[in-house]
């Protein structure tokens, strides 16, 4: 764990001796900052799956409504790699932060146990709720990301010779009949189902509990709060398990 740390601050410690930016990257290696980077950076991600699965939900309408949303997607050009870019950034330091978190919460185990006490949510996983599992589930969804962005993006394992996907390349390609092709896949099927059920544990205890480091924490909320970052988390997970079930129909 500590040797793995070391590699992910790396790139923090070399832009920490920036001048104009260093002070601020240094905050960052603080626990509480961290922990803000963490939130925000969570957040953006839940940004990022909403309005993924809203376009995604498009192949319930048919080939051309997905093929016509997913071509005016690739048409913003220039905006979309540093969307892009962005979006990599976030899921890259949010993954190193939970490493280094984690690494300084069992350094510390007693603030850790103190901490947890107050984020605890049991309402549907008992003793402990989701919050155990969000370093096993954070690396579920990391592996599913691998092989997700492999076959959609890149149509990697196709290139590789392992599997057959007909539409992937980029000219004779029909996004729709190529999404419809990996989600027929037994090995999707499984790292899907998996990745995606860890997906709605992870966010049934991460948006609230980011809500709360940003400062949306009072008695009378809290509950409300997590009752409404559980149902937001289930509605994305949700929502993406029935783009599963396509796999199953014709
Ligand atoms: C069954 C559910 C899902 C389907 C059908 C799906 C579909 C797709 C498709 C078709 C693309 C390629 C987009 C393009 O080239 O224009 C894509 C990219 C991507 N997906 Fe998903 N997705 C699903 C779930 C998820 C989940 C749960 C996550 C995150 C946890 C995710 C993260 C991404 C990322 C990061 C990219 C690359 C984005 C980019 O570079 O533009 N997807 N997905």
């Amino acid at each position: 764990m500590d040797l793995l740390c070391k590699i992910c601050s790396w790139p923090a410690c070399l832009l920490a001796r920036l001048p104009g930016i260093g002070p601020i990257v240094k905050m960052c290696f603080t626990s509480i900052g961290q922990k803000i980077l963490m939130a925000l950076t969570g957040l953006a991600l839940v940004g990022f799956l909403v309005t993924h699965l809203a376009g995604n939900l498009l192949l319930f309408k048919g080939e051309e409504q997905f093929n016509t949303y997913a071509e005016n997607l690739h048409s913003l050009g220039g905006a979309l790699v540093v969307a892009e870019v962005g979006l990599f950034g976030a899921f890259a330091v949010h993954m190193c932060l939970a490493i280094s978190t984690t690494a300084m919460s069992r350094r510390a185990r007693k603030s850790s146990y103190a901490e947890q006490q107050s984020k605890r949510d049991d309402v549907i996983l008992g003793g402990g709720g989701a919050s155990r599992f969000m370093l096993i589930t954070g690396v579920l969804i990391g592996a599913f990301l691998v092989l997700h962005v492999a076959d959609m993006k890149f149509n990697l394992r196709d290139k590789l010779g392992i599997t057959q996907f007909e539409h992937g390349d980029e000219e004779s390609g029909n996004l729709y009949l190529h999404v419809r092709q990996v989600l027929r896949d037994p090995v999707t099927r499984v790292v899907y189902l998996v990745a995606l059920l860890g997906l709605g544990i992870h966010l049934s205890h991460g948006i609230s509990s980011a809500a709360q480091t940003l400062g949306l924490h009072h008695r009378r909320w809290n509950v409300l709060i997590r009752g409404g970052g559980m149902l937001l988390a289930w509605a994305i997970a949700l929502g993406f398990l029935s783009i599963w079930v396509l796999g199953f129909l014709k």
